[in-house]
């Protein structure tokens, strides 16, 4: 059998190492590995498995003889290089958003859409974190009920902006502490301490922002239909990996909180943590680090005439299953 060649571009961001980790706790087979990032980065060495890596700065030749390249370098980075790997007859599964929405291009979550993998030209896109995470809690209940409706609102970790502002939140906290100004480079205001509305630009004509739309058109792409109104408030606050979100969905049908809480549990990837003894749920704290998406607060609206609009909260670390896991898991399809 030919050897199998693997990339990774990005290779010393926050994905890109957790890329690493996940490939290492998967046993993803692969020959061959080549660690790509900036110029800046050229000749810093990683370990892993063992083994020392040099990394390479990323050029036009570097995919020559690679079979598969995760990308996580962001949009532009993709955009100028994706097509050149793909040229080359590397297999790329890219987590930006460059081509998320291109038709032509599979969105894929595999416990939701696997089937969509298989139909790639060559890229494959790796959804929106917050994406992913509010999908695999709804999936479930929408395979269950059917769903009209989800209103949502997230709370967003630092990671979601890259290592220098997961790096910015612990520097800011330090210097809050101790009575100094907070360094703000990656972030427009302090995230330590603090909760802001999510640094993607607005759409003027209505008010949503890039993250909130990426939601939308993400969804509907991932579950191949457009009839559930989607509509969310995206947040940022002062925590370092896991997304938390707050959802609330109308059912096509009256359902049972027992049947919910079953095809939750029932669901791969997703874990109940929904303790109404102890007060205890999801969070990102208890989150971070974990490969499930975990769900509880499972309730209906106290103004539900029957029971047709569910709320629940939902925690997943965004670095897995936001992007590294779920970037891995698309290439296991492959
Ligand atoms: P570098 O560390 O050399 O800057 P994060 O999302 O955590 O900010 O990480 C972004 C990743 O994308 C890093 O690995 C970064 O490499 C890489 N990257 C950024 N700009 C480029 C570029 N021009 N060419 C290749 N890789 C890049």
């Amino acid at each position: 059998m030919k050897a199998k060649k693997l990339a990774i571009v990005g290779a010393t961001g926050a994905v890109g190492q957790e890329m690493l980790k996940v490939l290492e706790k998967r046993n993803f087979p692969y020959d061959e590995l080549v660690l790509l990032a900036s110029a800046r980065s050229a000749g810093k060495k990683i370990n892993f498995r063992g083994q020392e890596y040099t990394v390479q700065e990323l050029k036009e030749d570097s995919f020559k003889g690679i079979d598969l390249a995760l990308f996580s370098a962001g949009g532009s980075i993709t955009k100028k290089f994706a097509p050149v790997a793909v040229e080359s007859g590397t297999i790329v599964v890219d987590n930006s958003s460059a081509y998320r929405m291109d038709p032509e291009v599979p969105l894929v979550v595999p416990e939701i859409n696997p089937q969509d993998a298989k139909k790639h030209k060559g890229i494959l896109a790796n959804p929106n974190c917050s994406t992913i995470i509010m999908l695999m809690a709804v999936y479930p209940i929408h395979k269950l009920y059917g769903i009209k409706r989800i209103v949502v609102s997230t709370y967003q970790a630092a990671s979601g902006a890259g290592a220098a502002a997961m790096q910015e939140l612990e520097d800011q906290a330090k210097a809050m502490l101790a009575g100094d100004q907070p360094p703000t480079e990656a972030f427009p205001f302090p995230l330590a301490f603090n909760v802001f509305s999510h640094n993607s630009s607005l759409y003027p004509d209505n008010g949503f922002n890039q993250e909130e739309v990426k939601m939308v058109k993400e969804s509907h792409k991932i579950l191949g239909t457009e009839s559930i109104r989607i509509s969310p408030t995206c947040i940022r606050v002062g925590t370092f990996r896991a997304h938390a979100e707050s959802i609330h969905m109308e059912l096509d049908r009256e359902g049972d909180l027992d049947e919910v809480r079953k095809a939750l549990s029932g669901f791969p990837g997703v874990q109940l943590k929904d303790d109404t003894e102890k007060n205890h749920f999801p969070m990102p704290l208890e989150v971070s680090g974990q490969d499930d998406v975990f769900v509880g607060r499972i309730r209906w609206d106290l103004g539900d005439e029957g029971h047709k609009n569910l709320q629940l909260f939902c925690v997943g670390d965004q670095l897995l299953k936001g992007a590294a896991l779920n970037a891995v898991q698309i290439a296991e399809i492959l």
